[in-house]
């Protein structure tokens, strides 16, 4: 995937390496959260996930972190992959501009970013035309009243880039073609082509809101009409920058708070978000002119454990709401409703009370509490068996929605009784499958494929097998001492399996990173957490890892004789005497016979497993 990569932004994979190398992942990282030494290592709070005390660990020797509690891992580019959204060409450009390396593009290959550094300015040039147009403007002053009037002071304004496009058909095309040519401005989604080719306007006598990626640049516009030329709100159309599959507006500026309270809060539109961001509730995103799909889930679900939806109340909002539902089995985030009875939008409730706004989410209830208790609330007691029973129905299939087996027990306990029935009759319905969709029987025979293990019907990540930790420190010296170990390390000695294929990729790649991409992901996992764990604090590091080595050999070998022993193997009393010799010599601290020992030893368990193996066949 990574050789793919290289080929499509067009840098030379010269300088792709020469970055990698000199990239300086701790002062990188340290820039978006603290962290501190910890022996070779810097640990930390991990920025992708919630957590209190810190499993965030990065090596900067080796330039790769990983965190013990959400398993993100990485190098330098990675990072800037996942927590800034950038692309790849993006982040090793971001790097060479830290690294002060002139990066060379291959003009064979046809994208390279150069394509896109235009697009990006010619859009950061537009918001703040726009904006300037909102603040001072002759012909804006009933614009800068309606702004006043939804509660939006110069300082909102201000924050959010707010803007007027003119009611002119070609404004920005004539202020901004010159410097950035036609193209750029078609790209940026700013201007078209009109039918007799003259280059017009996108937007019209609208109210801006510039859209951003989670790095702060401007990759897009939404823009509200200001008379009633439909639509209601204009959002830039897919570009090479803006995808509205996943951009989230806010996001740049919602991500702190966010990694702060634990929680993004979604609303439907831009004037909500800012109205919640005004009222205190900073980690407030909006999708842009879409329902929110996975991606957005997945996007959010990096940064924080908890989504708050705060949707109107009225027949949309509620719709909006009940899509949500097909992602509580998709994300891992839990998923909550900040609800308000009044039918009211978070722009609307912001200009009567702001406090509300923050009660709100503070208030809010998990996303299937809010669910059933819509529905049951519909039904009384008095109502017949045959009504009770469909809507029982209908709860349980909505419970079913639930991944973890606790909570979905814990709904039934609080919802049966409300339909006066008895909860033995959920838990059986439960136990069938959906009448509702074959999609989730689908999903498990897939997981099964991939060997995950399932469980209850729902795919659980398989049980970590536990790993010997005499050969796990022997494989990190591998890592980290090299040439500690170099002299008399073989194979044979990792009898665990995934270490034995950590191993063998780490003999065959010239560096750890292709050995890493070589491997497959549960082991890759594993040489990662590996990249950021500390080989004992010792002051010399031969004669530890000889050490090491040689106790690793000693105990296998003795369950190696117990075998020969119980099987009456005719070379019993050489081996015998081999693990002997080899014993006085680490009392003794020879490392010379140990080594020769060891090498023995391996050798003929090798070929006594290689006879056994043969003589089954
Ligand atoms: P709303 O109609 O609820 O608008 O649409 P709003 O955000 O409350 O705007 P104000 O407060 O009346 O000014 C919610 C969101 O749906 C998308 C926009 O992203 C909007 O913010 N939308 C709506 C469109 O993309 N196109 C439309 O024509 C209408
Ligand atoms: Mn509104």
């Amino acid at each position: 995937m990574k050789g793919l990569e290289n080929k499509a932004m067009g840098i030379i994979s010269e300088d792709i390496q020469r970055v990698k190398e000199s990239a300086d992942i701790v002062a990188l990282i340290s820039e978006h959260v603290p962290l501190k030494r910890a022996g070779r290592r810097f640990s930390g709070r991990c920025p992708f996930h919630e957590e209190k005390t810190p499993s965030f660990s990065v090596n900067p020797e080796l330039g790769f972190y990983y965190c013990f509690g959400c398993n993100k891992k990485g190098d330098a580019i990675t990072f800037l992959r996942e927590f800034l959204q950038m692309d790849f060409a993006e982040a090793v450009e971001e790097l060479a501009k830290k690294a002060n390396i002139t990066l060379r593009y291959d003009s064979n290959k046809t994208q390279n970013k150069s394509t896109l550094k235009p697009i990006y300015e010619c859009l950061e040039a537009a918001a703040n035309i726009y904006c300037e147009l909102l603040k001072k403007n002759e012909n804006a002053k009933t614009v800068r009243q309606y702004v006043r009037s939804r509660g939006f002071d110069s300082q909102a304004v201000e924050l959010f880039s707010i803007g007027f496009a003119p009611d002119s058909f070609d404004y920005m095309a004539k202020k901004l073609s010159v410097k950035y040519g036609d193209q750029v401005l078609v790209d940026a989604g700013l201007c078209f082509k009109n039918s007799r080719g003259n280059l017009s306007d996108v937007f019209r006598n609208r109210l801006m809101f510039p859209i951003r990626n989670p790095a702060g640049a401007v990759i897009g516009f939404g823009a509200r009409s200001l008379d009633s030329t439909p639509p209601k709100y204009k959002n830039t159309s897919e570009t090479k920058l803006y995808r509205k599959s996943s951009v989230l507006y806010n996001l740049d500026k919602a991500k702190s708070g966010a990694v702060k309270s634990g929680n993004f809060v979604v609303c439907e539109g831009y004037t909500d978000v800012i109205a919640m961001s005004l009222a205190g509730v900073t980690q407030a995103v909006a999708t842009c002119g879409t329902a929110a799909t996975i991606d957005h889930v997945n996007l959010m679900s990096k940064y924080v454990e908890r989504i708050v939806l705060a949707f109107d109340t009225d027949s949309a909002g509620q719709n909006a709401t009940d899509r949500w539902l097909a992602f509580l089995g998709e994300t891992k985030a839990d998923i909550y409703v900040a609800g308000n009875s009044a039918k009211k939008d978070p722009a609307e409730i912001y200009l009567e009370d702001p406090s509300q706004l923050c009660q709100m989410v503070d208030a809010a209830i998990p996303f299937l509490e809010f669910l059933l208790g819509r529905i049951v609330s519909k039904i009384s007691l008095d109502e017949s068996i045959e009504m009770r029973a469909r809507v029982a129905q209908e709860v349980v299939e909505i419970i079913r929605k639930h991944p973890s087996p606790l909570v979905r027990e814990g709904y039934v306990m609080q919802f049966a009784p409300d339909l006066g029935f008895e909860p033995d009759w959920f838990f059986e319905q439960l136990k069938k499958p959906s009448t509702q969709s074959k999609k989730s029987q689908k999903s498990a025979i897939s997981a099964v494929a991939h060997g995950q293990v399932v469980q209850d019907g729902k795919v659980s990540k398989k049980f970590p097998k536990r790993h010997d930790a005499r050969q796990r420190e022997l494989l990190r010296l591998c890592v980290h001492e090299p040439h500690s170990v170099a002299r008399y390390i073989r194979g044979e000695v990792f009898r665990d399996s995934d270490y034995r294929e950590i191993f063998d990729a780490l003999v065959e790649h010239e560096n750890i990173s292709d050995a890493l991409a070589s491997l497959r992901e549960e082991t890759g996992e594993i040489l990662n957490q590996i990249m950021v764990e500390d080989v004992a604090n010792v002051e010399e590091i031969a004669p530890y890892s000889l050490d090491v080595f040689s106790r690793v050999v000693e105990s296998q070998m003795k369950e190696f004789l117990h075998q020969l022993v119980q099987k009456g193997a005719d070379n019993t009393s050489k081996v015998k005497k081999l693990i002997d010799t080899m014993t006085a010599a680490i009392d003794k601290g020879d490392g010379h016979i140990i080594v020769e020992c060891a090498n023995e030893l391996l050798e003929i368990r090798a070929s006594f497993e290689a006879e056994l193996t043969s003589s089954q066949i």
